[in-house]
């Protein structure tokens, strides 16, 4: 009896299985009524009575460890499985949301891109911005209704210091700091106060360029607005440049663009014109050089500045100003596709 016991003791100690049904194989093979420790335990009632005290205590040692080892057993089984239904190595893997560019970035690298293969560089200023950057080395009379509290937005009521209302003022900055000839493009944002709906915002970007040299003419503009029209939307893009006014350009014009989506016919969204407006540009005015230091008896140049939220609206017909603000991802993951 003694041998059965430990031959028992040593085939549960090796004892393994894969899933919880060995488990309750192994449990009926040894616990159940007909198994194998029970066996032993009618054996038991035929031990001559010396030894029963002895073989009984082993017995219940015998029985108590397949217990232990049967719920180990088990337990082990049921974690496996678990495991197993996390851990399913043939699973295609969770799919990775890409981000997508911001619409207006996207097309500010475009326009930028097309400059750049002009020659022209890129160049900054800051946001807050004082009185003579913005508007008084830029010619605007001390009048100028953009000068007002309802078109800018000043800080702490200074009227010295100001959010700029427009990207010219890089032009400025650059023309005091830097000799001609000078041919830089200034992307940004600028504020204006107004009230924010579809086709307004207090804030939104611009893009300016300013080429300064000897002999700048109004034709080398044209042909750089040409270049950058039909870079930006297409080989068959006409341009028209209507007479205009700003104060830092002399003379000045609006330039337009055959409309893209009738192809100059007219159509809803040229209003029936053919066209659309795209930027305004200009010969740089003298009093703007001798301002900023340059002679303009020596040096002329050209400026054009546009809007990129309007550049966007033309090429992706976003109608809504609000979109580019809102941060919503269906309208942004729209452009994921885009280059
Ligand atoms: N600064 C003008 C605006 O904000 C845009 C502009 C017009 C820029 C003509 C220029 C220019 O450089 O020549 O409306």
């Amino acid at each position: 009896m003694i041998e059965k016991i430990n031959t028992l003791r040593q085939e549960l100690e090796n004892l393994s299985a894969a899933n919880a049904a060995e488990v309750e194989a192994l449990r009926i093979k040894y616990l159940s009524k007909k198994g194998s420790i029970s066996a032993l335990m009618n054996d038991f009632r035929t031990v001559p009575a010396e030894q029963k005290r002895e073989l009984g205590q082993k017995l219940n040692e015998l029985k108590e460890f397949a217990t232990e080892r049967i719920a180990a057993l088990r337990a082990e089984a049921e974690n496996a499985s678990a495991d197993g239904d996390r851990l399913d190595l043939s699973r295609d893997a969770a799919p990775v949301r890409l981000g997508s560019r911001h619409p207006l970035s996207l097309v500010r690298e475009q326009i930028i891109d097309i400059f750049r293969r002009l020659g022209f560089t890129i160049a900054e200023g800051p946001e807050i911005e004082d009185d003579w950057h913005v508007f008084e080395s830029l010619n605007f009379a001390a009048d100028h209704p953009a000068r007002d509290m309802q078109d800018t937005f000043f800080i702490a009521r200074n009227p010295e210091v100001l959010l700029r209302t427009h990207t010219s003022s890089v032009q400025t900055r650059t023309m005091t700091t830097v000799k001609p000839p000078i041919r830089i493009i200034c992307p940004g944002r600028v504020y204006r106060n107004e009230a924010i709906s579809a086709r307004a915002h207090c804030f939104f970007h611009q893009l300016e360029a300013l080429y300064v040299d000897k002999h700048v003419t109004f034709a080398d503009l044209r042909q750089t607005l040409l270049y950058f029209a039909r870079e930006m939307f297409g080989p068959d893009t006409q341009i028209r440049l209507r007479p205009s006014y700003f104060p830092f350009t002399e003379p000045s014009a609006e330039m337009d663009i055959s409309c893209g989506l009738c192809g100059g016919k007219g159509c809803s969204f040229c209003k029936g014109t053919g066209w659309v407006e795209i930027l305004g540009c200009g010969m740089v005015d003298p009093n703007v050089l001798d301002a900023c230091g340059i002679d303009s008896k020596e040096y002329t140049g050209f400026a054009l500045g546009m809007g990129i939220e309007r550049i966007t609206n033309l090429k992706y017909l976003v109608n809504d100003l609000r979109l580019f603000s809102e941060n919503d991802v269906r309208f942004l993951g729209e452009f994921t596709s885009a280059r």
